[in-house]
């Protein structure tokens, strides 16, 4: 079977690769490199000794794509790639709508031309939105997305289920995962984000290894046991073990339109994640509570049993094993992936 993988050589993209390799499927990657290495795919081929093809094309690129399914009979997609910056959403809301909209669309006109209809797409937490109470349930009203970047994720998910509408071909996955942080075992691929990061976990990575001062805790007035943000974070690898389980399932199915939530079902606390990273690294975090941070809320964590009901698949690794991982990947690889 051949997955191709668009995104392969970003963070969740290249631990996906890793885990559909391991489980014996051929992959085809497909990535712009905007917010990425090949370097990442390198070390993909190092970590499993299989090899596989890379293309450096941007999916809006039709042309382009379409060399991929002459070369190729994809089997199906896994579609990662995307920009995913909430805050810098809100500045270029016409980037975001191009990219993530206007690549889902190329990239799925590409493959109807090729007969390929089945496709794994990265969703978010993020389209439940502000009003629904956690744990979060897949049936669960989703919209009133708060920025560009959730709005496209809410709208590339109506946009699929109206391709199966129209033609029950089409097989449709939506995995809206929740908080990924954590990195392979190896320390040799991880999160490497551009300038300042933007979420918790590499900041407070950043911070470890002194690039940063302190961190920002983005208020501690919250309804939550010490009063900052509450979060399902999840281990990478577990999220990248959840699309396998997820391909295995298009693969063989009848298509149909199913929605999971990739998370781990606990709510972590922002001072719970630094107390556990502190003691996962021997490290200390200065940090600093500051005002909150505009469009959060206070709790958001996942009902995560449909996808262990229907897709036999759970999140097995726990807080401190994350941070540990995060901690290997950022203290042995502080320039991400230049060497
Ligand atoms: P990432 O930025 O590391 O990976 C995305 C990859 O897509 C990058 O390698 C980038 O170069 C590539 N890309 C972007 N636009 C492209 C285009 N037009 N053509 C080809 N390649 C393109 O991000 P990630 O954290 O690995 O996220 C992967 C997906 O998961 C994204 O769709 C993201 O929105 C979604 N997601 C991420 C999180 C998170 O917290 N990391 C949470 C929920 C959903
Ligand atoms: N936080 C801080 N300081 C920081 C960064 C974050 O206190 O420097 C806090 C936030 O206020 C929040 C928690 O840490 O309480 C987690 O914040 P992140 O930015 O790491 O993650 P979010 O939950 O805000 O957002 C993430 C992804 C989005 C996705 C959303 C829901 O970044 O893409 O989860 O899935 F939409």
């Amino acid at each position: 079977m051949k997955i191709l993988v668009t995104g392969g050589a970003g963070f969740i993209g290249s631990h996906t690769c890793v885990e559909l390799l391991n489980a014996g499927y051929e992959i085809v990657v497909v990535d712009n490199l905007y917010n990425s290495s090949e370097k990442s795919l390198e070390r993909v081929r190092e970590l499993t000794g299989k090899d596989f093809a890379f293309y450096p094309f941007d999916i809006r690129d039709k042309d382009n794509m379409r060399k991929i399914f002459k070369e190729h009979k994809i089997d199906a997609c896994i579609h990662f790639a995307g920009l995913k910056a909430v805050g810098e959403s809100c500045q270029k809301p016409l980037e975001y709508y191009d990219n993530n909209i206007g690549g889902t669309l190329a990239l799925c006109e590409v493959m109807r031309e090729f007969n390929c209809k089945k496709i794994v797409f990265s969703s978010s937490a993020t389209v439940y939105g502000m009003n629904n109470i956690s744990p979060l349930k897949e049936n669960m009203k989703t919209g009133g997305t708060t920025n560009p970047y959730g709005t496209t994720k809410y709208m590339i998910e109506i946009i699929l289920e109206d391709f199966h509408k129209a033609d029950s071909d089409w097989a449709v996955t939506l995995l809206r995962y929740f908080n990924p942080i954590g990195a392979h075992k190896s320390g040799r691929i991880g999160e490497n984000p551009n300038g300042i990061p933007n979420n918790l976990m590499p900041y407070i990575t950043q911070v470890a290894i002194g690039k940063r001062p302190f961190l920002s805790v983005y208020g501690n007035d919250y309804d939550t046991h010490d009063g900052t943000g509450v979060r399902d974070y999840i281990h990478v690898v577990d999220l990248a073990l959840g699309h396998v389980k997820a391909v295995e399932k298009i693969i063989k199915d009848t298509p149909d339109v199913n929605i999971y939530n990739l998370g781990t079902g606990k709510g972590y606390s922002v001072l719970d994640v630094v107390n556990a990273f502190e003691q996962a690294s021997g490290q200390h975090i200065e940090y600093k509570i500051v005002e909150r941070r505009p469009g959060d809320i206070a709790t958001c964590y996942s009902d995560a049993s449909k996808a262990y009901n229907e897709l036999g698949w759970k999140a097995e690794r726990g807080l401190l094993e994350m941070c540990e991982d995060s901690w290997r990947w950022q203290s042995t690889n502080p320039n991400g992936f230049e060497e």
